[in-house]
């Protein structure tokens, strides 16, 4: 099994994460846990230079490139081993979040986010994605909080409320146009309903005898 999960910044997706991951750790389940951008070592690199707040110069489409870049090095190094191996990958973001985030910010190359986001992850397509939905002035209250525990926000946390509240409609109208796939829970429910919500959508692709 291949799940991603997606939403705006500060949706609670990390939080769900560590609890989804928790659960299926239980059931005794097989899996990586792996995210973007990042997932790799040299994922790493590139997540610095995408994410450092003094690089507001990058221009649209060395960002989008990067991304990808860092995406098809992650999918060679991580999630093809793993799902070729049998394990489940529990993805934080992959191709949609690029749809989403550089269809915003180039506001237009719809094709050729399509085509980059194909070749990059060679094919490997997620079976289920959350997408962990909520306002976005409820995300940024969120990020704010976290700022004043010590996490500095990045540079996209650091972007207009207007900017976010574009990210969160493009991810409904994503969620839309893919049913099969995308999942969306409302993340203003509180965190232990939103984990149970998590775990019953994929209690049936458990392995029979560890349904929930
Ligand atoms: P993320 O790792 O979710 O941030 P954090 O670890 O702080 O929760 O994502 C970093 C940022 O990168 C996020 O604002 C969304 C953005 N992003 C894109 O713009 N395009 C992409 O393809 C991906 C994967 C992320």
């Amino acid at each position: 099994m291949f799940i991603t999960f997606e939403g705006i910044d500060g949706c609670g997706k990390s939080t769900q994460i560590s609890f989804f991951k928790k659960t299926l750790k239980e059931k005794g389940i097989s899996l990586v846990v792996t995210k973007e951008p990042g997932g790799t070592k040299i994922g790493q690199a590139i997540r610095r230079v995408l994410l450092d707040v003094d690089n507001t110069h990058i221009v649209p489409l060395a960002e989008l490139f990067l991304y990808e870049a860092d995406r098809t090095q992650h999918v060679s190094e991580v999630i093809k081993p793993a799902l070729e191996a049998g394990k489940w990958v529990i993805c934080d973001r992959y191709f949609d979040a690029t749809t989403v985030y550089q269809g915003v910010i180039l506001g237009q190359h719809e094709n050729l986010i399509e085509q980059l986001n194909h070749e990059a992850t060679l094919g490997f397509k997620p079976d289920i994605t959350f997408l962990l939905d909520c306002p976005a002035e409820v995300a940024l209250k969120r990020i704010e909080k976290r700022d004043k525990t010590g996490k500095k926000k990045d540079r996209f946390e650091r972007k207009t409320l207007d900017f976010h509240i574009k990210i969160r409609y493009g991810y409904l109208a994503l969620a839309n146009k893919h049913k099969d796939r995308f999942r969306i829970i409302d993340s203003t429910l509180p965190e232990d309903h939103v984990a149970r919500k998590v775990r019953e959508i994929i209690s049936p692709y458990l392995p029979k005898g560890l349904m929930d």
